[in-house]
């Protein structure tokens, strides 16, 4: 039995000098047990024989969209890809992978699959280091593609620097990091379980036409709700977006606007959940009187009277059953780590994960975040800047953990 029985991998192999060691590569995933399909590109091909992978890989070498035998081999090979891995990327493959340019084979496969992406970039250091280069990255990442590598090291024609591929070692263990991780896996670590998750910001009417609001896009919340379902929860999401959110066959969606409509929603659905996730920025104040007609516009200026609105947490915190998990979140510009610990005792919960919404690339409306993570046990976890659906996993891993842990607390004392 080897780790990747049964996984399908797609192998793409571009024009580098580093496309020898694809070869080891291949070796390697084949000796696991992957299945490995090949896709070589032209300029591949001018640095390594078809003839090396035909004989390693679990299928003949592809290397274009037309003389395949499958119609269209690029949607047969995304879709069936448990993982894409690119090992040697050129520039020119970062570049199309990024402007979603469909050039040959391999980029088309690219576009053609919603298997998670590992990329391995090889070139020389000056080519590395170019800003274009380097935003291809950077964008990339923040899409959820996995970057193995460059290392620093000795390059083709005599010269040491940063552009070198990852060691074939390096690579597999990180397909086998992504396989395993609860992204593409079929871990169904949450079936049975009922999780009850908020999402998006609250919008205060101040009359039909206006509200206050904030910037939340309810990212992070639905990036929570669908892991949860992929790995076999029952999910409830109440969620101020829910043309926004993902669906899946266990995931309920209700859409709400106010606070109020959230709180209700959030409530009713509570006692019966095992989890509960506030994952959405709730308005704290909201409008004592909301016109009815459009407040038309005048010379006096305007004054809105506001009230608090209920701490939905806080009120979950002090009366939750003691085997659910309760999760919230802190978003805060100063003082993270000391407001967050404050809001874990305060609201009575079992989690909290807090951002620096001021932060570059963290919180509301980005597609990634970084956060830091406190429990109710003392126990602090950071999770640095990745794509919401990788914290999403981290989120839950914890919350799993902490109710286990939980259980067999109350297990123990009965
Ligand atoms: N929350 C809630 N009900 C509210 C306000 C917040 O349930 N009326 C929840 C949020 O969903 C989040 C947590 O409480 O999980 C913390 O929200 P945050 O906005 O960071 O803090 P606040 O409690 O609003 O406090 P402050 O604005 O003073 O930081």
């Amino acid at each position: 039995m080897g780790i990747f029985d049964g996984r399908r991998i797609v192998l793409g192999v571009t024009g580098g000098i580093a496309a020898y060691k694809a070869v080891e590569v291949c070796r390697r995933l084949v000796d696991a047990g992957a299945h490995v399909s090949p896709i070589l590109t032209k300029g591949a091909e001018k640095f390594i024989g078809r003839a090396t992978f035909d004989a390693l890989a679990s299928e003949k070498v592809q290397t274009s969209l037309w003389e395949e035998e499958h119609p269209i081999p690029h949607t047969n090979l995304g879709q069936k890809a448990d993982l894409i891995l690119v090992c040697p990327a050129t520039a020119r493959l970062l570049s199309d992978y990024r402007t979603g340019r469909s050039a040959d084979l391999l980029t088309a496969t690219l576009l053609a699959t919603r298997a998670p992406v590992i990329v391995c970039p090889a070139m020389h250091t000056e080519m590395w280091e170019q800003p274009s280069v380097q935003e291809n990255i950077k964008e990339l990442i923040q899409r959820g593609v996995e970057i193995v590598g460059p290392e620093e090291g000795r390059l083709a024609g005599g010269d040491d620097g940063a552009g070198r591929l990852s060691d074939p070692v390096s690579i597999v263990a990180a397909v086998e990091r992504v396989l395993n991780s609860g992204l593409n896996s079929q871990i169904q670590d949450f079936a049975g379980l009922q999780v009850l998750v908020s999402a998006g910001g609250t919008k205060e009417p101040i009359c039909p036409v206006r509200y206050i609001g904030n910037r939340s896009s309810g990212k992070q919340g639905h990036a929570i709700a669908i892991e949860a379902a992929t790995r076999g929860a029952v999910v409830t999401c109440v969620t101020t977006e829910p043309s926004q959110s993902p669906q899946h066959p266990h995931l309920r969606v209700v859409a709400v606007e106010t606070a109020d409509e959230m709180a209700q929603a959030v409530f009713s659905q509570a006692a019966k959940s095992d989890l509960v996730i506030m994952a959405a920025a709730v308005a704290d104040f909201t409008p004592v009187t909301k016109s009815d007609k459009k407040i038309k516009k005048s010379e006096e200026g305007l004054e809105i009277h506001l009230e608090p609105t209920v701490d939905i947490l806080a009120s979950l915190g002090s009366s939750h059953n003691g085997k659910q998990i309760l999760v919230g979140f802190a978003a805060e510009t100063n003082d993270l780590e000391e407001n967050a610990k404050k809001k874990l005792n305060t609201k009575g919960v079992d989690l909290i994960v807090a951002n620096d919404v001021s932060e570059a690339n963290v919180g509301f409306n980005h597609d990634t975040n970084a956060a830091v993570l406190f429990d109710s046990t003392g126990r602090r976890t950071e999770l640095p800047l990745a794509d919401k659906r990788h914290i999403a996993q981290a989120i839950l891993d914890i919350a799993l953990k902490l109710r286990v842990d939980k259980h067999r607390e109350i297990g123990e004392t009965q």
